[in-house]
């Protein structure tokens, strides 16, 4: 039997980085994953695989739409499907490895094997139980499906097996216009599938800016995806690997069906903690199936703690990420603090869209008074110049005291932007200070200062 400060349940974002500080810290610690290789969902099944499909089918857009407009000239590229699910794979192990390097340089051990908790202080993992004065359960997620839909990752698909289809379907359903949905839609988009995006709402990305989403929309449909919004999917049936789905529109309660070669299902993730023994143990959890924590991360049980996708909150890695941290620099006696009003969340299509703080529709909700400042990426030099100029920068200011409350981009690296309004927020800034700060011309973050510069006497370039 051998002993740590801290074993960490679960490789993901947030086990391995809250593992690698608590190591930092001078605690002696563990990692366990079941696994072949560490980094979760994100690494091996999530965002980074999808972010190099996303990558690549990019690079065919580009190829096909612009390189004549520039003068490059010659036949587009053709698709060779398995090089390009081998690349992904090159980009997973890259990734994969990389965190298996710094769990060794950290001197973390890796606990091979699923983990359950017979009792605090106590982790088994296969026949062998190990101590720790404190357990981490970051556990994650996995995707939630619907009733009268069975997942057999083959013709019909959740994130995982979207990203090891066995060709390019000729027509390909997705159900649910969020960020897996219209991401994982994209890439097949580009690669020639036909797209039909169900969603049960009325708008595309629930709980984002109003005005970016219904851009977001414009734009998807100008690449070639169709969407079918306010339609409930009942069910979906498969018969000689088809698909086919039935869907209720909500309002008139009219059935139509769609069939597809493949249906991904992307309506949504659940935290996992199977076979942890959580419920044994009593440990307390959500009607959502989300372990509860207090402000520290610590489970009703002493010496059990949970972080990331298996917590209430988003289910973001780089949420996770800085919950890793925060517990670890928890257990190691120092004062942690995550701020939940600043977490960005971006979507990775082209053009991006990312966000952070408040929408214009939640300050309405609260009653508080607000200016908008917005830049149009028309009146962005590089962005023309690149053939990005799709998309607006929105900062949102407190009316009074000019103090940031939020920011929406739709349009290039709009995921990269967001982060210098992430840190004017953590700094508490007004619109003005970033609107004071010297920008590089041209760079695409001309457009986030002229948006702060909308806030106050007006943008430039407009
Ligand atoms: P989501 O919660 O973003 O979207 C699910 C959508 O499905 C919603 O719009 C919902 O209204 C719709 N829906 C639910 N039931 C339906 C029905 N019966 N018929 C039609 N539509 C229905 O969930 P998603 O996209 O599966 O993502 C899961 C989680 O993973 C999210 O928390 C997301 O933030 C995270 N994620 C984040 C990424 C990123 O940061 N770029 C990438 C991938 C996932």
């Amino acid at each position: 039997m051998s002993s740590y400060d801290v074993i960490m349940i679960g490789s993901g974002p947030g086990g391995y980085v809250g593992a690698i500080r608590c190591a930092q810290l001078g605690l002696k610690t563990a990692i366990v994953e079941g696994r072949d290789t560490l980094g979760g969902t994100c690494l091996n099944i999530g965002c980074i695989p999808s972010k190099a499909l996303l990558h690549a089918t990019e690079m065919l857009h580009e190829a096909e739409h612009n390189f004549a407009a520039m003068g490059l000239k010659g036949k587009a590229p053709s698709v060779d499907w398995k090089q390009m699910l081998d690349y992904k794979d090159t980009v997973i192990g890259q990734n994969t490895g990389g965190v298996e390097f710094l769990m060794k340089k950290n001197k973390i051990d890796w606990l091979k094997g699923w983990a359950t908790i017979p009792e605090a202080g106590k982790v088994k993992v296969g026949d062998e139980v190990h101590e720790a004065k404190h357990i981490v359960v970051a556990t994650g997620s996995e995707p939630s499906s619907l009733p009268g839909i069975e997942v057999d990752e083959k013709t019909v698909v959740t994130s995982e097996g979207a990203l090891k289809l066995g060709k390019i379907p000729k027509t390909m359903v997705v159900i649910g216009a969020g960020v897996i949905g219209l991401e994982l839609g994209s890439v097949y988009a580009r690669l020639g599938s036909e797209v039909t995006v169900i969603e049960y709402l009325d708008g595309i990305t629930p709980g984002m800016d109003a005005e970016v989403s219904r851009t977001f929309q414009k734009l998807l449909t100008k690449q070639g995806l169709s969407f079918k919004l306010g339609a409930a999917v009942q069910g979906v049936e498969v018969k000689n690997n088809k698909a086919k789905v039935t869907f209720k529109m909500r309002k008139d309660d009219s059935e139509d069906t769609i069939t597809a070669d493949t249906v991904l299902v992307a309506t949504g993730r659940k935290p996992y903690t199977t076979g942890l023994g959580l419920e044994e143990l009593g440990v307390e959890m959500s009607e959502r199936g989300q372990i509860k924590t207090d402000d520290h991360y610590k489970t009703n049980i002493d010496g059990i703690y949970a972080i990331g996708d298996a917590i209430d909150g988003p289910m973001l890695a780089h949420k996770a990420e800085d919950e890793g941290m925060a517990v670890a620099e928890g257990l190691a006696g120092q004062h942690p603090h995550v701020n939940y009003g600043v977490i960005p969340g971006v979507i990775y299509t082209h053009p991006e869209v990312a966000n952070v703080g408040k929408t214009e529709e939640q300050l309405k909700d609260e009653g508080r008074a607000y200016k908008v400042g917005k830049f149009s990426f028309m009146g962005n030099g590089r962005a023309k110049a690149n053939f990005a100029a799709d998309g607006f920068v929105k900062i949102i200011a407190d009316k009074e005291t000019d103090r940031i409350l939020g920011a929406h981009i739709i349009g290039p690296m709009a995921g990269d932007l967001i982060h210098e309004v992430c840190v004017a927020m953590e700094f508490g800034a007004a619109a003005e200070d970033l609107a004071r700060t010297c920008h590089a011309h041209p760079t695409y973050s001309e457009a986030v200062r002229e948006a702060a510069l909308a806030c106050g006497d007006g943008a430039i370039h407009m």
